[in-house]
């Protein structure tokens, strides 16, 4: 790989999300000064182990869990107040400090207190093409803002009633009652008081975060980008519509944090060995029958936000490879892998079947994708040999295992630069001259 301009590095979901970005945000964060989130809102759940202690983030960047560790939420992110000073309390609570060492963007759009209410008929008015979302408000947040009427972080300084902020929400009001469409109408004075009631406590964190980052920059404080979601959850590169309403993929980095591209220095991908999706639409290595139930209990693959099952199936190298082109990854980290130390036989899917066609990039129509039919290479499984589980060196992994990663990174096209057997942060095997070894020693 071609030496890159500056050592921050950004993190992206390869998959559906959930690929255990948090782990490896918390591994890699030692090398960081700042921690910086960039797109999506309290939809993320992002799971970190640390000392057998479990702790879940949502809107925080899962850096917040190393004490000397500046975190930032960009203008990109959604932000539901009640949510974010919930988890601020929480975290602080368990002992993390968090007010001395977080920013949020001034420039950060608001989740108003209707807008899971909003979501909620969307999503009763898609009937069977329900997306299956997240029931957060993130969708009709990100609508509010791209139509222009929005009401962003900065604008709560001044809540006067009869000020520019109550202004606003008595415009936000009038359209929410419209979609409505004749059911009972909001009192826009209580939407004030409730949003306006957050801003003592907020005010404190609130800034400029691309001046923020510009100048940590030129004092050579590094970055580390920790994105939420995946890249076929992105609103642009995902399989629409069933993905959320953010650029999850690495241009959103630039957008929704205000910085330059050159500031990335490169993209460290997140796949699991496997893959999973919560909520609907297409699947196309989806295993419906016990082999997609074994892995989800071994994988315990239930929603960090909302306790959903996840759908589980084989790797999709169609879509990594993709997500690999979309967003630039340099590397990859593999999660993961332990939970496949039972299974006699492993499926990598390296095309789909559609149509009388093959196809070695995803279809761009959802109804296309949902017919796919995955060509398989199949391999030997690792169970009558050894567990990977906990395994930290590369050479103590069974052979068959090292073939299934070989295969991995030659149908996706990108080398794994980590291999992570287990929750913990020391259940990590760092590739010797991988491009992690710019950030981590080898080992863990
Ligand atoms: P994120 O949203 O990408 O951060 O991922 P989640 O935290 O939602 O889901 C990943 C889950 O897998 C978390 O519960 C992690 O603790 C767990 N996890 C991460 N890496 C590994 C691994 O290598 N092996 C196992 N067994 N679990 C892991
Ligand atoms: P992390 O950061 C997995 C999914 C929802 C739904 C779709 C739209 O933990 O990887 P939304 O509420 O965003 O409008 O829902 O996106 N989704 C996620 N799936 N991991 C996430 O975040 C997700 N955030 C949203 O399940 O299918
Ligand atoms: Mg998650």
């Amino acid at each position: 790989m071609a030496e890159s301009v500056s050592g921050n590095l950004a993190i992206v979901g390869a998959q559906w999300g959930d690929e255990g970005k948090g782990k490896i945000v918390d591994l890699l964060t030692p090398a960081f000064s700042i921690v910086a989130r960039s797109q999506g809102g309290h939809n993320a759940g992002h799971t970190v182990l640390v000392n057998k202690r479990e702790f879940i983030l949502h809107l925080i960047p899962s850096g917040i869990l190393h004490p000397d560790v500046t975190c930032v939420i960009g203008n990109g992110v959604v932000i539901d107040p009640g949510a974010l000073l919930t988890e601020i309390d929480e975290l602080e609570r368990q002992g993390i400090s968090v007010r001395d060492r977080l920013l949020v963007s001034e420039k950060a759009h608001v989740i108003l207190p209707y807008h899971r209410e909003l979501e909620r008929l969307a999503e009763d008015g898609r009937g069977a093409q329900r997306i299956g979302t997240t029931s957060r408000g993130i969708g009709p947040s990100y609508e509010d803002k791209v139509g222009r009427r929005g009401v962003r972080l900065g604008d709560l300084a001044d809540a006067a009633v009869d000020g520019p902020l109550a202004e606003l929400i008595r415009a936000n009001v009038n359209t929410r009652d419209r979609l409505i469409g004749g059911r009972a109408s909001t009192d826009w004075r209580a939407v004030h008081g409730e949003i306006s009631g957050f801003w003592e406590r907020l005010k404190p964190m609130v800034t400029d975060v691309s001046k923020h980052l510009h100048q940590a920059s030129k004092a050579g404080r590094t970055i580390l980008f920790e994105g939420a979601q995946g890249t076929m959850l992105d609103i642009d590169h995902g399989t629409y519509p069933y993905v959320t309403s953010s650029n999850a993929t690495i241009g959103g980095m630039c957008t929704g944090l205000g910085i330059g591209p050159q500031v990335i220095g490169a993209v460290l991908g997140i796949a699991k060995a496997y893959t999973t999706r919560v909520g609907a639409g297409p699947l196309p290595t989806e295993l419906v029958g016990a082999k997609g139930e074994h892995l989800r209990a071994a994988g315990g693959e239930y929603g960090a936000s909302t306790g959903r099952a996840r759908r589980c199936g084989w790797f999709d190298a169609v879509v990594v490879q993709y997500a690999a082109r979309v967003n630039g990854i340099n590397a990859l980290a593999v999660t993961k892998l332990d939970v496949l130390d039972d299974m006699d036989e492993l499926n990598i899917c390296t095309a789909y079947r559609c149509g009388g066609e093959r196809l070695t990039d995803p279809p761009v129509r959802h109804d296309q994708f949902a017919e796919c039919v995955p060509e398989y290479e199949t391999l030997p499984g690792w169970s009558r040999s050894k567990p990977t589980a906990g395994v930290r060196r590369e050479e103590d992994l069974p052979a068959e295992a090292r073939r299934y990663l070989e295969r991995l990174e030659a149908v996706s096209g990108v080398p794994a630069a980590i291999v992570s057997t287990g929750s913990d942060r020391a259940d990590t095997i760092v590739r010797d001259g991988s491009l992690a070894t710019r950030w981590i020693g080898s080992g863990s």
